[in-house]
């Protein structure tokens, strides 16, 4: 355990105080009156006005019993919440990365929610704790605060401590699953290293590889993975919490381990970028990992669907038709849609698990970057009850996600002469929407929501600025948690 709570404020490497616009010093009850009036002397300097996300490191403030002081804005105390503590708790980290502060505690306002308030700030805080230079030959030491606390009157902290560490680590597994380059991230390793994780949280584990994917008839993905000399493969992880007669919450995750387009070649710019577009599987992985630490009272199946979609001798052509395992076929227009095409035998492989509902997780349109920008997850379904649940826990973990339509109407535009449907729409727009009409087809059988993540999953460009965010982990495990707390 890293995190804590403490009831003053004791001597460390590193106090960080959240200050509102306006602040009245007087009111951080936990500072003496000398520090209250040494940071009242800053304040009065004007440089830091206490605006969401605004951070100042100083060193050797007068009166303070740490190395370092670090003020962070939270913006109107009238509207302090977690939204506050994200920004504020996000921009903090940012600096911590750089300190070599062992220690820190962290004096921040109280919200109403205490477990929610005290999960939310240990998430943002880890946000930058992560590592992308492990591929360099000398990776620079990583520091990061053994110990953090925060000060104030929790009650009940310790389970949410533990669990803001879990989910924390958990987005992080997401982040390291996706940062990892291709050629170190091929289906099978990333397969092998779901084994890893399952067998630490005594999940169950089933990994189809070629052979079983073909004795199952999943002709769709088999046909995205033949350009490629990486073989394709499925991982099924699967943790019950509660009695196996419980139907389970079932997460499917896209797992492209490289996008090249195939045949349909991308572009060469920001083709590195295609990387990522195995995130939905990172998601799913890291979050059955999450309901398994957190001990939650359901069952959760992750599937993680795995290829690499390459052009050679052997990959689909534009035109090429092929056999759904749902019997369904399927004529492929464009090679480069192929995030449906593994997509849609793994919805019809979960049929099998009589699921409470199915979230299927995939970076699917550059369309909903367009359309979304990198705000929110694009999200669609067959369900009410279970989109209305999904924006919710979006809002609340503020990994937010927004509803696009699936009209009937829309359906028409996957209609194909040559077989019983066409990878793409027959013309330019709603090309987000039409991938979500395409995965319904295969989707009726049970509640059924899509979340496009493809523009949430990563930050680009930039050589430096490019890192996996871990989203959507923090929406789901807000929604496992919700399910779990409306199971007791
Ligand atoms: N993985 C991509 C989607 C993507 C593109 C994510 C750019 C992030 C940035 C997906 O497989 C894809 O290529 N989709 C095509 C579909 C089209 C051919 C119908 C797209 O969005 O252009
Ligand atoms: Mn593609
Ligand atoms: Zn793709």
């Amino acid at each position: 355990m890293r995190y804590f709570v403490s009831k003053t404020v004791s001597p460390s490497d590193c106090l960080i105080i959240g200050i509102f616009k306006d602040q009245d010093v007087a009111q951080l009850s936990y500072l003496s009156a000398a520090q209250q009036a040494s940071l009242q002397a800053i304040l009065s300097l004007g440089d830091f006005t206490g605006k969401p996300g605004q951070v100042l490191l100083q060193y050797a403030v007068q009166n303070f019993d740490a190395k370092r002081v670090i003020l962070c804005g939270l913006g109107e105390a009238s509207r302090y919440s977690l939204a506050a503590i994200r920004k504020s708790m996000q921009a903090v980290g940012k600096v911590l990365i750089e300190c070599h502060a062992s220690s820190a505690q962290v004096l921040l306002p109280k919200v109403e929610d205490d477990e929610a308030f005290l999960r939310q700030a240990i998430i943002s805080l880890e946000d930058a704790h992560i590592r992308r230079d492990q591929l360099k030959t000398k990776p620079a030491p990583m520091h990061w605060p053994e110990k953090i606390s925060f000060v104030g009157e929790y009650e009940q902290s310790n389970a949410a401590l533990a669990q803001g560490e879990i989910i924390a680590n958990a987005i992080r597994l997401s982040k390291d699953l996706a940062n990892s380059p291709a050629n170190f991230s091929t289906p099978k390793i990333i397969a092998d290293r779901a084994t890893e994780i399952a067998k630490k949280d005594k999940l169950s584990v089933e990994v189809y590889d070629k052979h079983a994917l073909q004795e199952l008839k999943m002709g769709c993905l088999l046909g995205v993975a033949q350009g490629s000399s990486e073989e394709p493969r499925m991982v099924v992880m699967r943790y019950e919490g509660a009695a196996a007669s419980e139907p389970p919450i079932v997460l499917v995750g896209k797992g492209i381990t490289f996008d090249s387009g195939g045949i349909s070649l991308k572009p060469g710019a920001r083709m590195d970028e295609m990387k990522y577009d195995m995130c939905g599987a990172a998601s799913v992985i890291a979050s059955v990992h999450a309901a398994a630490q957190l001990n939650l009272p359901i069952n959760v199946i992750a599937v993680a669907v795995l290829a690499e979609n390459m052009p050679s001798g052997n990959a689909l052509k534009p035109g090429d038709v092929l056999t759904s395992m749902s019997g369904k076929t399927v004529e492929v227009l464009n090679t480069d849609a192929e995030g449906r095409l593994v997509l849609c035998d793994a919805l019809t492989f979960v049929e099998r698990f009589n699921p409470k509902a199915v979230i299927n997780v995939a970076t699917l349109t550059g369309a909903i970057i367009i359309t979304l920008g990198s705000e929110a997850n694009g999200l669609m379904g067959n369900n009410e009850d279970l989109i209305q649940t999904i924006l919710c826990a979006g809002q609340s973990s503020g990994d937010r996600a927004w509803q696009l339509p699936l009209y009937d109407e829309y359906q028409e535009l996957i209609d194909s002469a040559f077989a019983d449907i066409a990878n793409m729409g027959n013309n330019d727009g709603a090309k987000s929407i039409v991938a979500g009409c395409f995965l319904a087809r295969f989707a009726e059988k049970y509640p059924w929501a899509h979340l496009d993540i493809a523009g949430t999953a990563w930050r680009g460009p930039g050589n430096m600025q490019r890192a996996a965010t871990g989203r959507p982990v923090p929406l789901l495990i807000e929604y496992l948690m919700q399910q779990a707390q409306q199971s007791k």
